[in-house]
């Protein structure tokens, strides 16, 4: 399966900023990537960034959420549909969301089926914090959040999916998981899909994220059932994104 990099810019880039940013990616990105490249900008940026991207193709854009409703009265809300002009993705259950903003399976799901209702490829976010972790409930975690996600959604949707396994305790921390974590990860998550859809297992991305940089990307991405990265910090620098870029297996 080809690799996906995305680069997560979360509460950072004023539109101006994104668009010289965007622009930085696309210099120094190889005529022909050896991986998807996907990047998700905030809202505000989605435009200009998109003016960047439309004209060059190689680059896909994604928005950070979305509302589960298509319209209505949901102030400061943004819909699916609003973002479908620009978008081919949407990211949804992201921890920060999940801890900072309360989200519940519950909602992550209908945010998932909302994207894919507006004919757009979800990335659903999840992973374990350090407490359920030290307590032995990654398994349990891990399975519960991805089968809130998948379970039900029927073989064409899910295949629209992409997961990202994200260990709470490793965003932003500067110490990633170890490779054989992630890999057992991974394996616990593509059961949960294969239940959901039987054969879908081996079409589904599973990236990870958490502290991936050039440096580490080489040892992340080759972890066992891995194809590809969510990247945050280390995906606001250019030659760091394209870095990561680099370092995916052309074939995995
Ligand atoms: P990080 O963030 O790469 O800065 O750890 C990853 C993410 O939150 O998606």
């Amino acid at each position: 399966m080809r690799h996906l990099i995305a680069g997560n810019w979360k509460m950072n880039e004023s539109p101006r900023q994104a668009r010289a940013l965007a622009r930085q990616i696309l210099d120094l990105l190889p005529e022909q990537p050896g991986a998807d490249v996907l990047l998700l900008p905030p809202y505000p940026a989605l435009g200009p960034v998109h003016s960047v991207l439309a004209e060059d193709g190689r680059v896909a854009l994604g928005a950070q959420n979305c509302h589960w409703e298509d319209a209505g009265a949901f102030t400061g809300e943004v819909s699916a549909p609003m973002l479908s002009d620009w978008c081919q993705y949407i990211l949804v259950g992201h921890s920060e969301r999940r801890h900072l903003f309360g989200e519940t399976d519950e909602q992550v799901r209908a945010k998932l089926e909302a994207v894919l209702r507006s004919g757009m490829r979800a990335v659903l976010a999840l992973g374990e914090t350090r407490e359920e972790r030290d307590a032995g409930k990654t398994e349990e975690v891990l399975t519960r959040q991805c089968c809130s996600g998948m379970m039900g959604l029927g073989r064409d949707r899910i295949l629209r999916c992409t997961v990202a396994y994200e260990p709470v305790w490793a965003i932003g921390s500067g110490a990633a998981a170890e490779p054989s974590d992630i890999a057992d990860a991974a394996a616990i998550l593509r059961s949960v899909i294969e239940e959901a859809a039987s054969g879908a297992a081996s079409e589904v991305r599973i990236l990870y994220g958490g502290s991936v940089t050039a440096r580490t990307a080489p040892v992340l991405l080759g972890a066992e059932g891995v194809s590809g990265a969510l990247v945050g910090g280390a995906s606001l620098n250019a030659a760091e994104f394209c870095g990561i870029v680099a370092a995916a297996p052309a074939h995995a």
